[in-house]
């Protein structure tokens, strides 16, 4: 079975690259950079990741971040994910980042932005796979501060097909933002928001009916809400489901309690992604394994799942008749 996941083509569409930063590569780029970690070791870190909800572990991605400084650190970052994903036969990634997170510590947007996109390019001519980037925008932060991002990003527009929304889910609903995402639209960007993560499924609702979204990122609490199955069932509307992140930030006591097996089998158009792999034990492989070990998974639903990924991506629809 291992060998069957890990060769099944697939596509990955909820991936942070922030959250690829695994402790070795935070040590080497502090070191480079001269920054004073609140850790003395690598495992010193690992211990760290011991999350009880979704906030304990964005204080943590959000201070590991900081040794993100340089452009050459961004293409660091992303190049060491893409040589991850290729090992594991990704064969298209759509992968957030948060300009945020880094402009609020006086890093410019085109720092961050051109060495995570000279990786992508570089991923798909040296590696074969192709990438969309989604600007991801902060939800505890304001909307004029979303605003302020979003102008930052219009320069590089042709080369982010979509907006996204990330970061502390509960008191901070799509509808915020709604504004911001009307003017996205009007510039020519797609939207996806996470939602139903740790929040009540009116915000699945609110991401679908004001943000216009293409898909929803994790959705997994849509599993309360019997008419918005029935809705993400009729419209197809993809799930960007993270199971080994649910596990780890608590949205499910453990992976036999993970709701994906029930979401496939009602017809949704689930995908299985891997969030912020290093700080949540796994890549997409690991993830797919530890959903298919829990929930015993037939083959069938695992190529389903992956089919699901090519399906659910903003590939032309060219694209993804050749990759499925
Ligand atoms: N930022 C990085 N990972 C996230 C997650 N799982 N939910 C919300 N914001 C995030
Ligand atoms: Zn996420």
């Amino acid at each position: 079975m291992e060998k069957f996941i890990r060769d099944l083509p697939k596509a990955e569409l909820h991936l942070h690259i922030e959250g690829t930063l695994e402790p070795e590569m935070m040590f080497e780029l502090a070191q480079r950079n001269n920054i004073d970690l609140p850790y003395k070791s690598v495992s010193e870190v690992r211990d760290a990741y011991n999350f009880t909800d979704l906030q304990s572990f964005l204080d943590i991605y959000y201070q590991g971040s900081e040794v993100l400084q340089k452009e050459q650190d961004f293409y660091d970052l992303t190049w060491a994910y893409l040589e991850k994903a290729a090992s594991q036969n990704v064969r298209h990634t759509e992968i957030f980042f948060d300009p945020q997170c880094h402009t609020s510590r006086g890093i410019a947007f085109e720092t961050v932005y051109q060495g995570i996109y000279q990786a992508l390019q570089d991923g798909q001519t040296k590696l074969g796979i192709s990438s969309n980037l989604i600007l991801s925008f902060l939800r505890d932060l304001s909307a004029e501060e979303a605003f302020a991002t979003l102008e930052q990003a219009l320069p590089y527009k042709d080369t982010i097909p979509a907006v996204g929304l990330d970061s502390a889910e509960q008191g901070n609903p799509p509808s915020k933002f709604k504004e911001v995402f009307d003017r996205a639209q009007a510039e020519g960007f797609l939207t996806v928001a996470h939602a139903g993560e740790e929040g009540p499924p009116e915000y699945i609702w609110e991401a679908i009916n004001l943000l216009k979204v293409s898909r929803i990122d994790h959705g997994v609490r849509s599993m309360e809400d019997p008419e918005l199955l029935d809705y993400l069932v009729d419209k197809q509307i993809p799930l960007t489901v993270c199971p080994l992140s649910n596990v780890e930030l608590k949205v499910f006591d453990s992976m036999a309690k993970h709701n994906l097996k029930k979401l496939l089998n009602l017809g949704i158009c689930a995908t299985v992604n891997s969030d912020d792999p290093s700080y949540f034990g796994g890549y997409i492989a690991e993830n797919y394994q530890a959903a298919q070990s829990a929930l015993d998974l037939t083959k069938q639903e695992l190529y389903q799942l992956a089919k699901n990924s090519f399906q659910a991506s903003f590939l032309s629809p060219e694209s993804k008749h050749k990759l499925i």
